[in-house]
């Protein structure tokens, strides 16, 4: 393969992709990288070292070639859509491969362990000024240690990971093999077929092949291959893997002619994930790992019993992959059944299809009485969290382990938050979404809001913020929801009434270039940030000759909120506009739905008031000449003033009935000039309540339920209010 020059990774925020893209940039090469997620702090150390991260599958520079992730299969259209158009597409392994043939590759592999043996290899030739490559498949605790490192140097250390194929294809220099357990059992047929890859691996391995004094290991290396085998003592109590990590270390080390007495192992900064520790009062310890087998779990338990004899022990578990879960329920409900307590969250699939044999409800099957009555499986965090809630007075003395190798690490850090936060939610959202945010992301407490709104009045909310990008507002969301704190959008805050005492939970604003981007990107549409401004938009389209978004100009609001309200004015509605709309839905998840399949209705848009809208194509009705274009919009802003109020308010405060204008039937029960206190309902328009300067929200909603009475009693109608209450709802005010 010609080394490349420019490549696009598809998948490129998961641990086994990002270290390569860090490789590569260090090797000189432009880097452009896609995944439908991508994590803080991860995404701003590949930004910063130069890789460019895309918010769709397509590159800016037509790459030499494209690398995906193990996650992506072979047979995904964005996969075959580059294969179509003649450039290459690697698996991540076997781009690796190809990659370093002419390097000298120290290779760790085996079932468990090869992220701890590599990261400490990483770190010790480091420390050691031995110059090497590396990619490891974690983060370091100690953030300023990158997990992917090009160096000038005929060698390069990997995990081989058997887990894909991939390992078939490596000839290591030398082969660190730790254990040798069944799992990937989608690939593996048994134990066997397994142990044959590892021993035609040894067979293509040029230089040694270092593996501990265990069996088969032992006797595999001695007998079947023709290089130096370097035999380390295996420890035989499953508690002592760290040790064993380190003896594994210090034998590659010495391969290399390198002295490692000067080393203190002790200094090690440690994996993310691995045995981390996350909160611990002396009462009560919360714990997560990685451990995804039997045999890992078997090891963790048995350290922590030795590290805290004295403290019951309640186990989280989410169990990684249904093929896996399948074949080994037995032997994790073995395991599990070590723990004092077992608490479980459903199978993680790590990208396999459902399939029902795997679930976790099979291994519950398997656990003893005793555990399985008290086993409880959990969707949702906040009702794990109320299950491990306890009395800060009452006298503790446990040990929460949360494992699994899934997203069960969210769960964990963010129970940790709670306890930090002695059960406060707002305070358990902050911790836990510190160090989590880009630097560009404003996350601010006690945050006034009135002013933030055309109409001026009400206090503070608990939260506010302005995400940087689309996974800083995924993070704000996944908050949210994991600490059961009520989150809304604003966007210009055109057409809502914060109320006096604010509000307890997130305002989020799409706020900034990110947000706010207006293109062009065929003849007759644009593609539109939530966060724009309607009156850009409206300018924008009249600059390049677009016609139909000329109404758009007295909406003082943003695309996000024009969408959520469907608004409208002069008889055109948002909606004519759109021919899709992209939302972040509370799952996390992203999807673009067209305009004809969303449910809308006069002020009204489903999809908008359940996700957040991210984006939108708009569509003009057609082309027309800029100055045409400037005599309708300079007509419809002349009717506007001459009929709408310019003083500070909240646009139309109800609904249109079916047969009347609310703002006639207002006129017509003689309300107009109306005041309580600072506000008054407006002389020129009475579907409009003023502000006069010092008005209080309260003020505000009385005289809408004023107004309301008003029309009731003289024309015997309810007028419904269109402008919305921020974390209320009418119906508590409305009789
Ligand atoms: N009218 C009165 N007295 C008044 C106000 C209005 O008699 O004090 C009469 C007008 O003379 C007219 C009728 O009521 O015959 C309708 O009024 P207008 O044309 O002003 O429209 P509207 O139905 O009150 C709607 C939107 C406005 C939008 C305008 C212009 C609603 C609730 N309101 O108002 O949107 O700007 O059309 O297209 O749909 C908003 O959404 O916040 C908003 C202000």
């Amino acid at each position: 393969m010609k080394r490349p020059r420019k490549v696009l990774l598809l998948g490129a925020g998961g641990m086994g992709m990002a270290p390569l893209a860090l490789y590569l940039r260090g090797a000189g090469v432009r880097v452009e990288a896609f995944d439908h997620q991508f994590r803080e702090p991860l995404r701003t150390k590949l930004e910063e070292s130069g890789v460019r991260i895309l918010h769709e599958p397509e590159p800016h520079l037509k790459p030499d070639c494209v690398i995906r992730s193990s996650a992506i299969a072979g047979d995904e259209p964005v996969v075959a859509a580059w294969e179509a158009s003649g450039i290459p597409v690697y698996k991540r392994g076997d781009f690796l491969a190809e990659l370093f043939s002419r390097k000298k590759v120290v290779a760790v592999v085996g079932s468990h362990g090869k992220t701890s043996v590599a990261g400490r290899i990483a770190w010790a030739l480091n420390r050691l000024n031995f110059p090497i490559s590396y990619l490891v498949g974690a983060q370091f605790k100690d953030a300023g240690v990158p997990s992917g490192k090009f160096a000038n140097s005929p060698w390069v250390l990997l995990e081989v990971d058997e887990s894909d194929g991939t390992i078939d294809r490596f000839s290591p220099a030398i082969t660190v093999a730790l254990n040798c357990d069944w799992d990937h059992v989608d690939r593996y047929e048994c134990r066997d077929s397994f142990l044959e890859t590892l021993k035609s691996l040894f067979h293509r391995t040029k230089q040694a092949v270092i593996c501990p004094d265990v069996e088969p290991l032992v006797s595999m290396v001695k007998k079947e291959t023709g290089v130096k085998s370097v035999i380390y003592p295996g420890l035989k109590k499953p508690h002592q893997f760290s040790k064993s990590n380190e003896l594994a270390v210090i034998s590659l080390i010495e391969q290399l002619n390198v002295s490692c007495t000067s080393l203190d192992f002790n200094e090690f900064p440690g994996m993310e994930r691995r045995q981390s520790i996350l909160f611990d009062d002396g009462k009560r310890c919360v714990v997560e790992d990685y451990a995804h087998h039997p045999t890992e779990i078997r090891s963790f338990i048995e350290l922590r019993r030795k590290l805290e004899p004295a403290k019951s022990m309640k186990l989280i578990f989410q169990p990684h992959r249904y093929s896996r879960t399948q074949s080994l329920a037995q032997e994790f409900a073995e395991e599990l059944a070590c723990a004092d307590q077992v608490l479980l969250l459903p199978t993680y699939s790590a990208f396999e299809p459902y399939d029902e044999r795997g679930t976790v409800e099979t291994l519950t099957g398997y656990l003893p009485p005793r555990l399985r009555e008290g086993t409880r499986i959990y969707q949702e965090f906040g009702d794990l969290r109320r299950s491990l809630n306890r009395n800060v007075n009452e006298a503790t003395n446990d040990q929460l382990l949360f494992v699994g190798a899934g997203d069960i690490d969210r769960w964990a850090h963010a129970f940790s938050a709670w306890e930090h936060s002695q059960g406060d939610k707002c305070s358990a959202f902050g911790i836990f979404l510190d160090n989590r945010l880009s630097a560009g992301t404003m996350l601010s407490q006690d945050y006034p809001l009135g002013s933030m709104t055309t109409m001026g009045v009400g206090g503070n909310t608990r939260w506010y913020a302005e995400p940087a990008n689309t996974e800083d507002l995924r993070s704000l969301v996944e908050a949210c929801k994991l600490f059961e704190l009520p989150r809304a959008m604003m966007g210009r805050g055109s057409n809502l009434i914060v109320p006096d005492d604010g509000f307890g939970g997130l305002v989020l604003k799409l706020r900034g270039k990110f947000w706010s981007s207006i293109e062009q990107r065929c003849e007759n549409s644009l593609i539109v940030g939530a966060g724009a401004k309607l009156k850009d938009i409206c300018k924008y389209s009249c600059k390049k000759g677009l016609k139909g978004f000329e109404f758009l100009e007295g909406i003082p609001g943003t695309l996000g909120g024009a969408l959520r309200m469907n608004a409208g004015a002069m008889g055109w509605e948002t909606f004519d506009l759109v021919e899709w709309v992209s939302f972040l839905l509370p799952d996390g998840k992203i999807v673009e739905i067209p305009g004809n399949e969303l449910e809308v209705g006069y002020r009204y848009c489903k999809e908008a008031y359940e996700g957040i809208a991210l984006r939108a194509k708009l569509k003009a009705e057609g082309r027309a000449k800029h100055q045409e274009i400037r005599k309708v919009i300079d007509s419809l802003a002349r009717a506007r003033r001459n009929s709408q109020p310019r003083e500070a308010s909240s646009g139309c405060v109800f609904r249109n009935t079916d047969k009347y204008s609310a703002g006639w039937l207002i006129d017509q029960s003689g309300m107009k000039g109306e005041r309580i206190g600072g506000a008054a309902v407006s002389g020129l328009h009475a579907n409009f309540i003023l502000n006069r300067g010092d008005a209080t929200a309260t003020e505000v909603i009385n005289l809408i339920l004023k107004v309301r009475e008003r029309v009731k009693n003289s024309h015997g109608l309810m007028l419904e209010p269109e402008v919305n209450l921020l974390g209320q709802s009418w119906e508590q005010y409305l009789s």
